[in-house]
């Protein structure tokens, strides 16, 4: 089976059975990790590339170890030292992209919306890596993973994202994801960087930390983005850490088989204390191991799609 769409722009636009699709795609991808040659052939002859205007470690890493997984040809760009300096616009270089026969283009910008704009304009797949303050799906998607393969199951569960839930694409992939899978989903931060309506999204909003953790099955630490702060939303570092800071007093109000996730990178000392980091309950590194999963079912599932005006002139030409 393979989705029927040629893009994955956001968790907003997919359907629960879209979602348990790519979740068990994951499952025998991720069992291939433990024996000693990871790779299988489903994507020889496709060109994956990776076009990332913002940094990233485990995103941009973790789309390249899968594709490279699935045998697909590998591309990055660093768009600092690309034609973007001087002054290419996003559908050109696009357009330049897809001339170069680029099957799945993996990208990451500032501006929400740029990967549905490629989207519209590209024959070739395009897969949103995190665009502004919108989405990053395969984050979320990687979540629900580590969610589903811990505790067995998402419907039900009570889960908490903590921090700069205004800024957070992280967050706002996860609260679709959880909600259409049946989650109860909690959000918890300072009233500024919590957007007004979140609570149309189904969720519910406490600004008190030690209520929201109460009883949570799952708490998704959010990274404190100060780059993207603006308009002093922000409250003082010192009041943040007073207040928000996950601390292992804190994490005592949850479950007591409680999940801590946590997208990174991580800010140690002041969203999460090195102790939650590093104690048996975080599972932050299985996040990334099961990423590249994730990231494999993505580009699987979204190869049949991929490249369509490539194909059609080939079968034409045959
Ligand atoms: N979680 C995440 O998107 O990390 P990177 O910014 O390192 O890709």
């Amino acid at each position: 089976m393979q989705l029927q769409r040629k893009d994955l722009l956001g968790i907003e636009q997919l359907d629960r059975k879209e979602i348990e699709l790519i979740l068990e795609a994951a499952r025998p991808f991720k069992s291939l990790f433990t024996r000693s040659i990871k790779k299988v052939p489903t994507l020889r002859g496709k060109t994956v590339v990776n076009l990332f205007y913002e940094p990233s470690t485990r995103t941009r890493l973790s789309f390249e170890i899968a594709a490279k997984r699935l045998s697909a040809d590998v591309v990055n760009i660093a768009t600092s030292s690309s034609s973007v300096v001087k002054g290419e616009n996003l559908i050109d270089t696009g357009k330049t992209l897809e001339a170069m026969k680029a099957d799945i283009i993996i990208i990451r910008h500032n501006l929400a919306g740029a990967p549905a704009v490629l989207g519209r304009n590209l024959h070739s797949s395009i897969i949103n890596a995190g665009d502004g303050f919108h989405e990053h799906p395969t984050q979320g998607l990687l979540d629900l993973y580590t969610i589903l393969d811990k505790k067995k199951k998402i419907e039900g569960l009570k889960v908490l994202l903590v921090g700069d839930i205004l800024h957070s694409r992280v967050a706002k992939s996860n609260i679709w994801g959880l909600i259409k899978m049946g989650a109860q989903v909690r959000v918890a931060g300072p009233p500024t960087l919590i957007p007004a309506g979140i609570e149309n999204m189904g969720v519910k909003v406490f600004y008190d930390l030690n209520e929201a953790l109460k009883g949570v099955d799952v708490v998704n630490i959010l990274r404190i983005q100060m780059e993207r702060q603006q308009d002093n939303l922000f409250p003082s570092m010192h009041e943040y850490i007073e207040l928000y800071q996950m601390t292992g007093d804190r994490l005592k109000y949850a479950k007591p088989d409680v999940l801590v996730m946590h997208p990174g990178p991580m800010n140690r000392g002041i969203e999460i204390s090195s102790e939650v980091a590093d104690s048996p309950a975080a599972v932050i590194n299985e996040q990334v191991t099961n990423g590249i999963a994730v990231r494999m079912a993505v580009l699987y599932l979204l190869s049949a799609k991929a490249g369509g005006e490539h194909k059609q002139k080939i079968a034409r030409n045959s």
